[in-house]
């Protein structure tokens, strides 16, 4: 559906990877390189959030064990705080929800309290910790029941 401001969150494809990569750069130290995003493109829970014909955000969503799970999410720092992380995050549970998904499961550095603040205000609530998940962090475990 393309909104009134002519946003739309719609499947991933071949050339949204480099503005996606550029998203992906501005928002992590450990960037997933381009050859990772494009051999999601078959998945359709990888999803871009377009204006205008600007990659502004992306989503991931996929299978573990049964329990849908968030494998990605980033929106462009220049575009935080407007709701587009919570839009796709939102379109990725409403997709799996289709598929039959009762739970969805993610993981987030310890140190990212401010991403662990947006999960929190989504509903979810952390189940667990994993240490040494991340190379240099632990992972905080957090589910929600869709
Ligand atoms: C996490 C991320 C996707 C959120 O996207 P966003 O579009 O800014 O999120 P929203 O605008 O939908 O935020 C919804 C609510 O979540 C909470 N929230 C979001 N970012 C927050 C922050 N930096 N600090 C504290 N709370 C935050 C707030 O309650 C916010 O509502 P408010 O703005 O009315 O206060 C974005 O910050 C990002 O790309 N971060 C870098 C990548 C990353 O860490 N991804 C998650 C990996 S596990």
């Amino acid at each position: 559906m393309i909104r009134r401001d002519k946003s739309i969150i719609r499947r991933a494809t071949l050339a949204d990877v480099p503005l996606i990569v550029k998203v992906e750069e501005l928002s992590f130290d450990v960037p997933w390189p381009d050859f990772l995003f494009k051999a999601h493109l078959n998945n359709p829970g990888f999803v871009a959030y377009e204006k205008e014909g600007n990659i502004l955000g992306y989503a991931m969503v996929g299978d573990s064990e049964g329990k849908a799970h968030l494998q990605n999410i980033a929106v462009h720092p220049q575009c935080r705080r407007q709701g587009i992380g919570t839009e796709l995050l939102e379109w990725c549970i409403d997709l799996v929800k289709l598929y039959g998904y009762r739970e969805m499961i993610l993981e987030v550095r310890q140190k990212k309290t401010s991403s662990q603040a947006f999960y929190a205000n989504n509903g979810f609530k952390i189940s667990g910790t994993v240490a040494g998940y991340y190379v240099d962090d632990d992972a905080i475990i957090m589910t929600k029941n869709i």
